[in-house]
């Protein structure tokens, strides 16, 4: 892609939680595994981890689900990367897996995702790559949105500097959501020891950002409204989802978030590789996709 990564930069994707607000559905499943129209909801945030470059990918999920995700992602060879496993024992917060994962972190950068953001749009790719040339302090992502009391919400003075950020406030400061994913220093480390647990029994990904503002390095990019920002916590905003994934699919016989296809075009694995994904896909439309995309020249 022409673009130098920060190489030492690794990923680590939440897939924990408890998903009530989809029970039944996430009763016996977890819901980062449910899907969206045509592939498990976690592929979206895999993908955009290595859209961004990164190859070392932790994946931290609770003590029942953990196993369905190894079965789905195995080590990530498949796709050039290298996917690692951790159990949450209890979802006691966003933050507490930057300490699950200390050891896997290193002396190295870090993005966060959450399994259950969707993003879609042209700008989204070159925000995250903007963000992961950084290697100070952290960058989170903003979108305007209608209902922002459901969210993280920035508060900006008059001049349009960030002040604040407040967690689900009843009456929100703006409309601008803090959206999850999230580019860290390595001081992200220490900082997370000095989190205390909030009200709610959590170490707030939101009271982190606020460390990182007090000592005036949080860089905030704000997401125009040309990008999508997808909710998936309800059933509507589940579906919704899907059908807008289904939309671009059906319009532009395109894949969005579709990590054979990423890894491909990264060219972490070749033909060879990617025509023996498809095979082991060829009954469904997926595999016949992967195969495609050896055969029809695409400029984007
Ligand atoms: O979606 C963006 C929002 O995510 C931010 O605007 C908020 O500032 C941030 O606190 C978070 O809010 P939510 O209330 O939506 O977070 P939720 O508890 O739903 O967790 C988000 C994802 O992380 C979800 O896939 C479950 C997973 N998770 C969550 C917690 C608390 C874990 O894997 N472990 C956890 O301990």
């Amino acid at each position: 892609m022409g673009l130098n990564y920060l190489s030492d930069r690794k990923g680590i994707i939440l897939a924990g939680g408890k998903g009530k607000r989809l029970a039944p559905l996430t009763n016996a499943i977890s819901k980062q595994l449910m899907p969206i129209y045509d592939k498990p909801m976690i592929y979206y945030s895999i993908t955009n981890l290595m859209l961004c470059g990164i190859k070392d990918i932790l994946i931290v999920s609770d003590p029942f689900n953990i196993g369905s995700f190894k079965n789905l992602l195995g080590d990530g060879t498949q796709w050039g990367v290298n996917f690692n496993y951790e159990i949450q024992e209890k979802p006691e917060g966003i933050a507490q897996v930057i300490l699950i994962g200390e050891e896997f972190i290193g002396n190295c950068h870090l993005a966060v995702a959450l399994g259950d953001n969707i993003f879609h749009g042209n700008d989204f790719v070159k925000l995250l790559h903007s963000a992961d040339t950084r290697s100070n302090g952290c960058t989170i992502f903003a979108y305007p949105v209608r209902d922002p009391q459901e969210y993280g919400v920035v508060k900006f003075d008059r001049s349009g500097n960030v002040i604040d950020i407040e967690e689900k406030p009843e009456i929100p400061p703006s409309q601008y959501a803090v959206t999850g994913i999230y580019f860290y220093d390595n001081t992200v480390i220490d900082r997370v020891k000095e989190l205390e647990f909030s009200l709610r029994g959590e170490l707030e990904i939101t009271d982190l950002n606020r460390k990182y503002l007090n000592d005036n390095l949080l860089n905030i990019e704000i997401m125009g409204r040309g990008n999508a920002w997808l909710d998936t916590g309800t059933i509507d905003s589940l579906q919704e989802a899907s059908l807008y994934i289904r939309t671009l699919e059906h319009r532009q016989g395109l894949k969005v978030g579709c990590p054979e296809e990423v890894a491909w075009r990264q060219g972490w694995i070749n033909d060879q590789q990617l025509e023996s994904l498809a095979s082991s896909l060829s009954i469904s439309g997926y595999g016949e996709y992967l195969l495609k995309l050896l055969k029809v020249q695409h400029l984007t």
